[in-house]
């Protein structure tokens, strides 16, 4: 017989074997990969009516970017409700997907979305190098590995797809995108592309012959990687042998309509960034912006009769562009066209204050904010907002994929997920 006293302890040390194991494992898991809790908040930044020069400060505060409480379905505002929330009375949103159309001003919109990520350690879906998630539409096969569940920004060169993009996307994100009036956007596209040495056409007047008769260039050509029709339908995932399909246009538009949140319209750039700021409830300073990527060159004016032929060759471009610059001019009475100038004007007056700030500084501005591991992190001074603000797409994506790495502890990605 086993003694009654030995009997008691051995089954009390059971019973606590069995409750405190998975106790342990239970509590020690989300330590482990969970480190990322506190994140930057920015609160308050300096209105442009306050000129005691203080500089947007930061604070550190606890903010988890995992999914939040949200219902399953995801916001498709209706333009017509005034839904746009008031940024003192909302929490700042933190995943965002961005499908970076070619030639439309994307880079800048781009630049405003890798400071507010880098600067809050939030997950980038992430090129293997460059600013290119693939040639074709989306697929995560292309895109760097990271231990995360989902991601919480998408902001890098692919073709649209909402079933493959929402698949490693939060549920609540929002969906944006931008367009730009198709005339500058194709001729800009075309010249930007060398679609001239494409089809062996003489420089300064490849565009025109290109007009001349575009369906012959198009049908030797056809197969090479960018479209040199309806380009932004193209970006935006319609398939190729529908860019000249008016009925798959028009229900590629309709669908478009009900994935995006807020399509953008490069010409009303500062309106479009104020919807989207009231949209994901960030400060002014989150959306401040210097012109990226843009030459000169590349936005001449274009006379009117090539316009003319440009827009017959991408009426489905033209068809796309105009649906939404309705879209974002009814959403922009919704908001109230008074409360819009001023917010426009808020807008400027910020980005006028981080021009004088970062004028004549960039290289000072450059060597304090060398990449190293003992970086705390605490937000941007003023000498790295004009550092962020002026970095192009490739060396800020590379900057950015490097922290992304250290944060898990990665050296080399795999090369599959
Ligand atoms: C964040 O929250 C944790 C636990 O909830 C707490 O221990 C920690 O002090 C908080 N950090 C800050 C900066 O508030
Ligand atoms: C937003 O909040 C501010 C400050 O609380 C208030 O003055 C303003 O009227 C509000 N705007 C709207 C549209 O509710
Ligand atoms: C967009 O639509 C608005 C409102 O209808 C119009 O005033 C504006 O000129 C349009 N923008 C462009 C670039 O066509
Ligand atoms: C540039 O930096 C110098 C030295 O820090 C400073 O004195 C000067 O005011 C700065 N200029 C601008 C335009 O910020």
């Amino acid at each position: 017989m086993i003694p009654r006293a030995q009997l008691v302890l051995f089954l009390f040390a059971t019973l606590s074997l069995l409750l405190f194991v998975p106790l342990l494992y239970w509590t020690g898991k989300p330590n482990m990969s969970y480190q990322r809790k506190i994140k930057m908040k920015e609160i308050k930044g300096t209105h442009p009516g306050n000129s005691n020069g203080a500089v947007t400060r930061f604070e550190l505060v606890n903010v988890s970017h995992h999914e939040s409480p949200r219902s399953s379905k995801r916001i498709i505002p209706s333009p017509s409700s005034n839904k746009e929330s008031n940024s003192s009375h909302c929490s700042p949103k933190t995943n965002i997907v961005f499908l970076k159309t070619h030639k439309c001003g994307s880079s800048t919109l781009q630049n405003v979305l890798l400071r507010y990520g880098e600067r809050r350690n939030l997950d980038f879906v992430l090129p293997e190098k460059a600013n290119y998630l693939g040639l074709s539409v989306f697929h995560r096969g292309n895109m760097m590995y990271y231990p995360v569940k989902k991601y919480n920004i998408l902001c890098h060169h692919t073709r649209f797809s909402y079933k493959e993009i929402s698949a490693v996307m939060f549920k609540d994100s929002l969906y944006i995108t931008i367009l730009r009036d198709p005339v500058t956007q194709f001729s800009s596209f075309f010249n930007y592309f060398q679609r001239g040495k494409l089809y062996r056409l003489p420089g300064d007047k490849a565009l025109k012959i290109f007009l001349g008769k575009p369906n012959y260039y198009y049908g030797i050509h056809s197969g090479k990687r960018f479209q040199t029709k309806n380009p932004m339908l193209y970006d935006l995932g319609l398939r190729e042998k529908h860019l000249g399909d008016s009925a798959r246009i028009e229900e590629k538009i309709q669908q478009l309509e009900t994935e995006f949140d807020l399509i953008l319209i490069l010409e009303h750039f500062d309106e479009s960034l104020v919807l989207l700021r009231h949209l994901m409830c960030w400060d002014v300073d989150d959306v401040v912006y210097f012109v990226l990527n843009s030459r000169k060159s590349s936005v001449k004016t274009v006379a009117r009769e090539p316009a003319e032929k440009i827009r017959r060759w991408n009426a489905g471009d033209l068809r796309l562009y105009q649906t939404f610059n309705r879209t974002l001019w009814r959403r922009v009475e919704a908001f109230g066209r008074r409360r819009m100038r001023h917010e426009v004007g808020e807008l400027r007056a910020r980005i006028r204050h981080f021009v004088d700030r970062c004028a004549g500084n960039r290289t000072e501005a450059r060597s304090k904010t060398k990449l190293g591991a003992s970086d705390s992190r605490l937000g941007f001074s003023e000498g790295e907002m004009c550092d962020r603000m002026t970095r192009r797409g490739i060396p800020y994506t590379n900057y950015i994929r490097t922290y992304q790495d250290s944060r898990y502890g990665m050296g080399k990605p795999p090369n599959k997920p």
